[in-house]
């Protein structure tokens, strides 16, 4: 095994939307096990918008510590033990957990893990996508909270992004009239014609005219990706008794200080609407039934799962950046 563990470091506190100068790739030697430790091979890096957050000053909660200046920066990996002196992770088990961008990770345990089956039916980055938080976030949006019933408009935003471009998917085989909000024309098309989009908008100053047109009967479920003036507009479009289920709000993540919320609340009460936000991560125990039944869809040729892929613990940092300047068609990866 190498002895030589290359991470990649938070450089400096990234001012809006993250860019490759904020992030820095350094090298550590690996040092030997302790009792109870393990160490794992990181074969991928899932780039994931919601962890932009805690790279902010001051941004820790319940759910992570800030991230430190100079240290490797955390996020989601899909990761082989590869060497253990803990009876409960073997060599050669494979996880998806939460550790840092580095080549390797050393854990006992305690960090936020979930085992992954065995034998692996599907290419290992499927676990980090379709069948890992991504997809599940999907999953859990659209089949416990939002439940969309079949011919009923639901509109995405973040559409060809990650979780968007799997949540499209299954609002389609409930038989939704789905509609996306995406960045640019082409992804426009790219998600129309590989996902199966009903019809694609595009964010700007067109927006309202753009859904009314492709949403003649309203909006009964907005899933939400991007938050910010995109949370307005949906608030705007949706019909009586609408549903918004809240997924992320990416397009703040930048902010030092929360935004203003939507102008237009008062149309909550009077639309009658509900609002919903969730964490996929308060799921946990739900992880298998959720895999099962995205592995079912894909198996069955139903569900499909594009990705974003990169190459090298170099490219993480462009990964990052290209997710949040729209450059990202499917689920953003980088194999190392
Ligand atoms: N609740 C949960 O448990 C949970 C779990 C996982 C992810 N999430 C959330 O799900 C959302 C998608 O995450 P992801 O990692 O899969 O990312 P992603 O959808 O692959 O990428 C984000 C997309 O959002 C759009 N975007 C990026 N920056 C933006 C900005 N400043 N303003 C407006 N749009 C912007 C871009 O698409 P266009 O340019 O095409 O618009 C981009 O492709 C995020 O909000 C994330 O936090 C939530």
């Amino acid at each position: 095994m190498a002895t030589l563990n290359r991470s990649v470091v938070l450089a400096r506190r990234p001012d809006g939307n993250p860019v490759e100068a904020d992030f820095a790739v350094q090298s550590a030697e690996l040092t030997p096990l302790a009792d109870g430790q393990f160490v794992c091979r990181n074969h991928f890096v899932s780039l994931d918008a919601g962890f932009r957050k805690w790279m902010n000053e001051g941004a820790g909660d319940e759910v992570l510590p800030a991230m430190a200046l100079g240290e490797p920066v955390m996020g989601l990996v899909l990761s082989e033990v590869v060497e253990s002196r803990n009876a409960d992770y073997a060599v050669g088990t494979w996880l998806m957990a939460r550790f840092a961008w580095q080549e390797y990770s050393v854990s006992d345990g305690s960090d936020f893990i979930a085992r992954l089956p065995g034998e692996l039916e599907f290419p290992p980055s499927a676990y980090m996508g379709v069948l890992g938080d991504t997809g599940m976030s999907a999953y859990f949006g659209m089949t416990e909270l939002g439940v969309p019933e079949p011919g009923e408009t639901v509109l995405i935003s973040g559409a060809g992004g990650g979780v968007g471009s799997i949540a499209g998917q299954i609002a389609k085989m409930r038989g939704a009239h789905t509609v996306g909000i995406v960045g640019n024309a082409d992804k426009g098309r790219w998600i129309v014609e590989t996902l199966g989009y009903d019809a694609a908008v595009i964010r700007g100053d067109n927006l309202l005219a753009e859904i009314a047109e492709v949403c003649p009967n309203g909006v009964d479920l907005y899933f939400d990706n991007v938050g910010g003036p995109l949370l307005e507009t949906a608030i705007d479009v949706m019909n009586h008794r609408g549903r918004l289920v809240l997924c992320g709000a990416v397009s703040g993540y930048g902010d030092e200080k929360p935004a203003p919320g939507p102008r237009n609340m008062f149309e909550v009460v009077t639309k009658e609407l509900s609002i919903q936000g969730f964490m996929t991560h308060f799921r946990h125990e739900r992880y298998d039934e959720a895999r099962e039944q995205l592995a079912a869809w894909m198996r069955e040729g139903k569900l499909i799962s594009p990705e974003h892929r990169l190459q090298g613990i170099d490219s993480v940092a462009r990964a990052y950046a290209d997710l949040f300047a729209g450059r990202n068609y499917g689920k953003t990866v980088v194999e190392l």
